[in-house]
């Protein structure tokens, strides 16, 4: 660490999303002007922040036994004649608010995703109602405004959000009472953020939304949705590679297909998910696409991009979900092909239409499917990783690896590449041909002549 230590320590948990992890970040800057510096380790720490994840029930309950943890180390703090505060952020926060309190009365304080530019006020009442003064002053207003472009990135990756919220009322999802109606931010502050990243040595940016590519420049000066945003980031000097997630099915438009094809900055990955393969069960799940429709909207995004890796999301057992249904899940994954996914038992949230829908799956059949699912993912994805042997791929190299003399990178498809490799070349992008390939990782050897970095 550079600079004067800091008075304070804060310990952030983060739960859920990359949406999450983002707001981690921020919250840390909007502290730091306060005195507070990051510690990995919650024990004796000054605030201790859990950003939760509200979306399935295991995600809930994991946060109130982590409170039970943080609650002891509060306990000891304050029997060595200290003070711990606690507060909890986040969708959890959002969706049940005081309650938290009255659940865990150890917590302080209970921030809402949209209210992080108040956690310094927030923690400032808290204090005072414990008859404490702050250590330092309120950031001012306009340090907030600032804030995006006083990042400090911690490596050559980075996460830029880009739009919040959903409109879309999937009848599982929580997500559009958690983080409110879909936003998106103004081109013009996103592309200070971006440009402020890659001039401190950011080369890779993933731009995020629950909804990204509903992304619409709010004050109309950027046409072209994300498509159109993609294209202005690209210019930047030194960003050489744009991701975006989370995509929904219904805002893939033909100008960002376009783009998979025409923007080489723009990687060829694309986290699409579908769901179900089941067109009753979408249906019900208000999904608003069908199989058929999913199926030509792949299609058509191989025709601009032939060799982009898709993944997506899957949820088993939704109420009503019959065998044949699942079945015809399994048929769509095998006529997809996924490079990677993300597949969850339904979980009763409530409050959402599908909680109260009769026809509820029995815990053992989800079981049982998600099982199935899963070997069938599994499988590709292995596939998708050993089809990349004996090629040379590009990696930006982002970390030493486990093994001294060995650097962790991604290939262009986001799949982690070990490689032995000097330090020198983190932050390049570089040749490297793949040797050897296992379910989460690649392996492979600098290619002669590019221990030049390209
Ligand atoms: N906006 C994104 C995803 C947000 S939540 C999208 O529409 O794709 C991430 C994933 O969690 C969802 O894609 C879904 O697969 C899963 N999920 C959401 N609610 C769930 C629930 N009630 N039970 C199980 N999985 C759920
Ligand atoms: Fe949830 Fe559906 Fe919105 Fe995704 S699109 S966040 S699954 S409601
Ligand atoms: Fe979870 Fe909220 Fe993200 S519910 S998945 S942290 S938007």
């Amino acid at each position: 660490m550079t600079g004067t230590a800091p008075l304070k320590r804060l310990y952030i948990k983060t739960y859920g999303c990359q949406m999450n992890v983002y707001d981690s970040e921020r919250m840390a800057d909007v502290l730091a002007p306060l005195g507070y510096g990051v510690t990995d380790q919650p024990e004796g720490a000054d605030l201790v922040v859990l950003n939760t994840c509200h979306i399935r029930e295991k995600a809930t309950e994991k946060v109130y036994s982590e409170l039970g943890q943080i609650k002891r180390l509060k306990q000891e703090k304050a029997s060595a004649g200290g003070q711990m505060t606690i507060a909890v952020a986040g969708c959890v926060a959002q969706a049940e608010g005081e309650e938290i309190m009255r659940r865990q009365p150890a917590v302080d304080l209970v921030v809402g995703p949209q209210a992080y530019h108040q956690l310094p006020e927030l923690i400032a009442r808290a204090h005072r109602a414990r008859g404490e003064r702050l250590a330092a002053d309120f950031a001012p207003d306009e340090k907030f405004d600032r804030l995006s472009t006083e990042r400090r990135p911690s490596g050559v990756t980075a996460f830029l959000t880009v739009q919040e919220g959903c409109d879309k009322f999937c009848t599982f999802c929580v997500v559009p009472y958690t983080r409110g109606g879909e936003w998106s931010r103004p081109a013009e502050a996103i592309e200070a953020e971006a440009r402020a990243l890659a001039e401190k040595g950011v080369r890779e940016v993933t731009l995020l939304g629950q909804n990204v590519n509903a992304y619409a420049d709010p004050k109309g000066e950027l046409a072209g949705g994300l498509a159109g945003l993609v294209r202005r980031l690209a210019k930047i000097p030194g960003l050489d590679r744009i991701r975006y997630t989370t995509s929904h099915p219904r805002d893939m438009d033909e100008a960002l297909i376009a783009a998979h094809g025409e923007v080489p900055e723009l990687m060829p990955y694309l986290h699409l998910p579908v769901q179900a393969g089941s067109d009753k069960v979408l249906k019900a799940m208000n999904r608003a696409h069908t199989a058929e429709s999913y199926l030509r909207l792949i299609e058509r995004i191989r025709q601009a991009r032939p060799d982009i890796a898709i993944s997506g999301d899957f949820i088993v057992g939704f109420p009503g979900e019959r065998d044949a249904d699942f079945e015809a899940t399994l048929q769509l994954v095998r006529e997809v092909g996924y490079a990677s996914a993300f597949s969850f038992k339904y979980s009763r949230r409530p409050g959402t239409p599908a909680s109260a829908m009769p026809g509820q799956v029995a815990e053992e059949v989800k079981d049982e499917r998600l099982a199935r699912l899963q070997a069938l993912l599994d499988a590709q994805q292995r596939a998708f990783n050993a089809a990349q042997c004996g090629r040379e791929l590009p990696v930006l190299f982002e970390k030493p690896g486990r093994h001294p003399g060995q650097l962790i990178g991604r290939s262009p498809y986001l799949q982690g590449v070990h490689v032995s490799a000097p330090d020198r070349l983190l932050g390049q992008i570089v040749t490297v041909k793949i040797g050897d390939a296992s379910r989460n990782s690649l392996a492979g050897v600098l290619t002669s002549g590019e221990l030049e970095p390209v």
